[in-house]
């Protein structure tokens, strides 16, 4: 308890899924932690249910494709903390659709929320964490940046694109010591994300569906990724930048054959 105590943390997306589980592990390892996402009543829910360990939660409402949003939460953080040592740019949209069937105003969607919006809180955080002397930014990526998924080429395309985008701050950053990580998840549950792409009825039959895909048997939960990103904040991890961490049940491994 207490590796990220004495920092201040900004989690977009904090509201829900694998940000809301991050969140809280910073948290409970006495970060001050500023989450932000544009439903209040998914923020003041998360908020209210993080008060009981030595870290504090601060919510703000603010879109990450809005660069005045942006400068407000980073601001925000410094303001109420004092500092900013870690991002993690989890805020994310997933949609599917054949490139000859998508809709072509979900590319707009797509790379503004999911590579443009990075970009850019990466861009605003710079000084405040220079001025801190260092810190880390963890870019939730996924094992769909790797790999090519059918039907889901304009999200793989975003974070491929995030990818190579925190590989280059990294060697951008890395004077000033800050390092930039990315995170690939498979498939993770107990999140919002496909929620638009089958409705909420209809998550849990996708979520049986890709299970047996994983080797290790199962899919993710959000705290899979809270405890590999809590790695990437800490100290411990202070020789690695311009990792892409995948964190999926062996997922990147297999084949689309299901483990028999
Ligand atoms: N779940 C998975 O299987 C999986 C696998 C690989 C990678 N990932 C990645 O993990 C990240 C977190 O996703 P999740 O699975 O936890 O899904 P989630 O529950 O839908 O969380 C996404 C969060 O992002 C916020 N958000 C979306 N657009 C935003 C915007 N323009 N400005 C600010 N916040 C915004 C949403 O809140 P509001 O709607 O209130 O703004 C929501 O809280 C995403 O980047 C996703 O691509 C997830």
């Amino acid at each position: 308890m207490g590796i990220l105590k004495g920092k201040t943390a900004i989690v977009t997306g904090g509201g829900t899924g694998i940000g809301l589980a991050i969140a809280r592990r910073f948290c409970e390892e006495g970060a001050a932690v500023v989450i932000c996402g544009r439903r209040e009543d998914r923020l003041q829910a998360a908020a209210a249910g993080m008060t009981d360990g030595p870290g504090r939660v601060c919510a703000v409402r603010a879109d990450v494709t809005v660069e005045e949003d942006i400068r407000r939460l980073i601001a925000t953080a410094e303001e109420k903390t004092g500092r900013l040592d870690i991002v993690v740019n989890n805020a994310g949209v997933m949609r599917f659709g054949k490139l000859d069937e998508v809709d072509p105003a979900q590319w707009e969607l797509l790379l503004k929320t999911n590579v443009w919006g990075p970009w850019r809180v990466m861009v605003a955080a710079l000084p405040a964490l220079r001025r801190a002397g260092g810190g880390s930014i963890i870019n939730l990526s996924s094992i769909a940046g790797i790999k090519a998924f059918p039907a889901t080429g304009l999200y793989c395309m975003s974070k491929a694109a995030l990818q190579t985008l925190s590989q280059v701050m990294a060697m951008e950053a890395a004077p000033d010591k800050i390092r930039v990580n990315v995170i690939c998840p498979a498939l993770v549950e107990e999140t919002e994300l496909a929620d638009p792409i089958f409705g909420r009825e209809g998550v849990p039959q996708f979520y049986d569906t890709l299970r047996p895909l994983h080797p290790l048997g199962r899919n993710g939960r959000p705290a899979d990724i809270a405890e590999a990103a809590l790695f990437l904040a800490s100290e411990q991890s202070s020789w690695v930048t311009g990792v892409l961490l995948s964190v999926d049940g062996g997922r990147h491994l297999a084949t689309n054959r299901p483990v028999i």
